[in-house]
């Protein structure tokens, strides 16, 4: 009977997600409480070379707005999202949580995009007593910026050496490794740590370590001095458009052995960048769109419906963090009506609310640390695929037992 009822309501939400497409940003009146609905911010970027991720992140949390007013809201009132852009850069994100936290009196926040930006902004949602969730931050030594501060995005140090194990398995050969990393970018900094550390505790020759920046274009002199010392596994951490790029010329110059891109990688805007060269490379996924669950088969299908392709990670995460929120405020509101609390109370046993729970989420369950970080069970590895023009691609899963 639960079943039949739980399957009505996917439909219901099925149908109507086509609405979704034509929905707007929400924009609520900054003296908003949360007497009629409930304020959620979202930070993501929409503009600057990081705006590709961030979109995904709205994707995401924008099924999730949908679906979960769809069946109920929390215990009847519906949640609401305030959008902020960030733009790609560490002063845009702070602005867009002061702005969330002072004008818009948000319960608590998902974002911002990027790791690098979290270091900047995630200490004023902490100062404030406001709960963050990061959506996309996999970077080390996030959720240790404060008691208020989580994360649904696995870390690099779980996620990355999945992706190593997996070349091996592909190629056993495999014996000189070339690390690349965007200097400028504190995850990709601590994600290729952890691609390095692997290499060594593989047996692995790490012949060399070229860097670069997340803005460059240009990649023929690292390209180059790293192919003249023979590798047979490249491994590259930068954001989707310079990773795509360094992967272009690597392969223009010659490279024919394996590539491996990080958490960076993770999305389908990277097709665009390196097209038909981009064929084989391998990235890991916490994510899997055919992922076994009631929630999932829902998420996907409206992700699918809206979008026509399967969704990527971010979107998946972004949705995770919302649901998250959704049941933390849920389960709160059963022991103490939200209403009667003020603000700073909210958001204070909102905090401590959502680390305690456990969630069926389209990532699989999940619960946090009492740090706040993400305890997962499920990863996996994808090799994108081209198709022979070189325009579409996707991720194909890796059987990684
Ligand atoms: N995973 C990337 C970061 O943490 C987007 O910055």
């Amino acid at each position: 009977m639960k079943s039949a009822i739980a399957a009505q309501t996917a439909f219901l939400f099925l149908s109507s997600i086509l609405l979704v497409a034509c929905s707007k940003t929400s924009n609520i009146n900054p003296t908003t409480n949360t007497s009629n609905v409930i304020p959620i911010g979202i930070a993501f970027a929409q503009t600057s070379n990081v705006a590709l991720l961030g979109q995904e992140g709205t994707d995401g949390v924008k099924i999730a707005e949908k679906y979960f007013n769809h069946i109920g809201g929390i215990n009847g009132k519906p949640i609401k999202l305030v959008f902020q852009d960030t733009g790609g850069d560490e002063a845009g994100a702070i602005n867009a949580f002061q702005t969330l936290i002072n004008q818009y009196k948000v319960v608590g926040i998902i974002g911002p995009t990027l790791s690098q930006q979290a270091f900047s902004a995630n200490p004023i949602a902490e100062r404030n007593r406001v709960p963050v969730i990061g959506a996309s931050n996999t970077a080390q030594g996030i959720p240790e910026i404060g008691d208020y501060v989580a994360r649904v995005s696995s870390s690099v140090a779980v996620v990355a050496p999945y992706s190593v194990k997996a070349a091996l398995k592909q190629n056993p050969q495999i014996k000189r490794v070339a690390v690349f990393y965007a200097q400028n970018d504190a995850f990709n900094k601590s994600e290729t740590d952890i691609f390095q550390k692997t290499v060594k505790d593989l047996g692995l020759n790490l012949v060399t370590v070229q860097k670069f920046q997340t803005t460059d274009t240009d990649f023929q002199a690292q390209a180059s001095d790293a192919i003249n010392l023979k590798p047979d596994l490249v491994i590259i951490s930068g954001l989707a458009v310079d990773g795509g790029n360094l992967v272009k010329q690597l392969r223009e110059l010659g490279y024919k052995g394996i590539i491996i891109g990080g958490n960076g990688f993770n999305t389908s805007h990277i097709f665009s960048v390196c097209r038909a060269l981009c064929e084989g490379v391998i990235v890991a996924q916490a994510y899997s769109p055919v992922y076994p669950s009631q929630i999932n088969t829902i998420f996907r299908k409206a992700y699918i419906e809206q979008y026509q392709r399967e969704p990527p990670q971010v979107s998946a995460q972004a949705f995770a963090a919302m649901q998250v929120y959704v049941e933390a405020l849920q389960s709160l509101d059963k022991k103490t009506e939200i209403n009667k609390l003020t603000l700073p109370q909210l958001r204070t046993q909102l905090n401590q609310e959502l680390l305690k729970g456990r969630y069926q989420t389209p990532l699989g369950e999940i619960a946090f640390t009492p740090a706040g970080d993400v305890i997962q069970k499920e990863f996996y590895v994808a090799q994108l695929k081209m198709e022979p023009n070189g325009i579409k691609g996707k991720f194909s899963f890796l059987n990684i037992k």
